[in-house]
């Protein structure tokens, strides 16, 4: 889909190219009301916005991708961005954007104003119709994954999460567990959702007790925090719903005389790079993390190349990854 330009903008207001560039640069006393109004209108209609910062950042053949992350810190995210900068065509920039959960979408205006051909966006969108408007009024190509969802009218590259959980389920089942707690994030987004049904069905279905649900930030830190609750739940193994807060749950439990995985065992999610340089290694569920970043910057080159209306859902698979953080049930 062409960006809308100063020249559409001209035309639509029926006005020269000068006017309309001396009026959008706050110069508009040399022009009549009627005129400045007219072409303020006709910049709002076609949603134009000038792109001063991206014409000084690139050359015009350059397509600048912003990818909005909810932070640069967990190894799951870096390892994606490293491997969305390593497969970058010559002729694309990626700019990296994180954002606090209530910013979301001052980030992705900033992104549009800072002049972005496309987006990729990672975290949860509280109102995906009124941004799907925006960025359609835009014409600006996005794509999401992970913590966002694609609310049926978005193009979408995710893992299959429902089964992630399942898989997790299992092992632990598989290993004579049945007394088991789930560590989870306050808010979960869709893709944490589908992840804990997964785990929480299964568990159903296998008749083994309701897993005991505690609720911490999704991070070493909330790992951490919450060994007291952990050792009181008197539970013999663990699902971590990412790998950050298993690490943060391991070092919580060794501080406090318990051994991973002879008293309690621990499962994670993502397998994230130092899962197996971990000591005891860190069992887990894989999201296969580069082929995400590869897959999304595929698709979003995609559709800047060729913007049509097919909606794509790239589905990828997990894996359990069987390390030594879990063991058999010992009564
Ligand atoms: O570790 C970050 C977690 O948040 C991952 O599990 C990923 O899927 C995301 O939602």
């Amino acid at each position: 889909m062409k960006k809308v330009s100063i020249k559409d903008v001209a035309k639509e207001a029926d006005v020269s190219l000068t006017t309309v560039s001396q009026i959008l640069n706050k110069k508009s006393n040399r022009f009549s009301e009627e005129t400045v109004n007219k072409v303020i209108a006709a910049k709002e209609r076609l949603g134009y916005f000038p792109n001063k910062n991206a014409q000084q950042l690139r050359g015009s053949q350059t397509k600048l991708i912003g990818v909005l992350l909810p932070n640069l810190t967990n190894p799951f995210f870096s390892t994606m961005m490293q491997t969305m900068d390593d497969h970058k065509p010559d002729d694309v920039d990626l700019f990296f954007l994180t954002t606090k959960e209530d910013k979301i979408e001052e980030g992705i205006m900033h992104l549009v104003e800072r002049g972005m051909d496309g987006l990729i966006i990672a975290q949860m969108i509280k109102n995906p119709s009124r941004l799907n408007q925006y960025l359609l009024n835009h014409n600006i190509p996005y794509i999401v994954l992970d913590q966002s969802d694609d609310h049926g009218f978005t193009d979408i590259v995710k893992t299959n999460e429902r089964n992630g959980g399942e898989l997790a389920a299992a092992h632990l089942i598989d290993y004579g567990h049945t007394y088991i707690s789930i560590i989870q994030p306050h808010n979960l987004t869709s893709n944490m959702k589908a992840r804990t049904d997964g785990f929480i069905k299964y568990c159903e279905m296998h008749e083994i007790p309701s897993p005991i649900i505690i609720e911490t930030p999704l991070n070493k830190e909330g790992g951490f925090a919450v060994i007291d609750d952990i050792i009181k739940s008197k539970s013999s193994a663990i699902f971590a719903t990412n790998d950050e807060m298993a690490i943060g749950i391991m070092r919580g439990l060794a501080d406090k005389g318990f051994h991973v995985p002879n008293d309690i065992s621990v499962i994670g999610f993502d397998n994230i790079d130092i899962a197996k340089y971990l000591v005891p290694s860190l069992t887990t569920v894989a999201q296969p993390i580069k082929e995400i970043g590869e897959a999304a910057l595929a698709l979003i080159t995609h559709k800047l190349n060729q913007n049509d209306a097919v909606l794509h859902n790239v589905a990828l698979h997990n894996e359990l990854i069987i390390r030594e953080t879990t063991q058999h049930f010992k009564k």
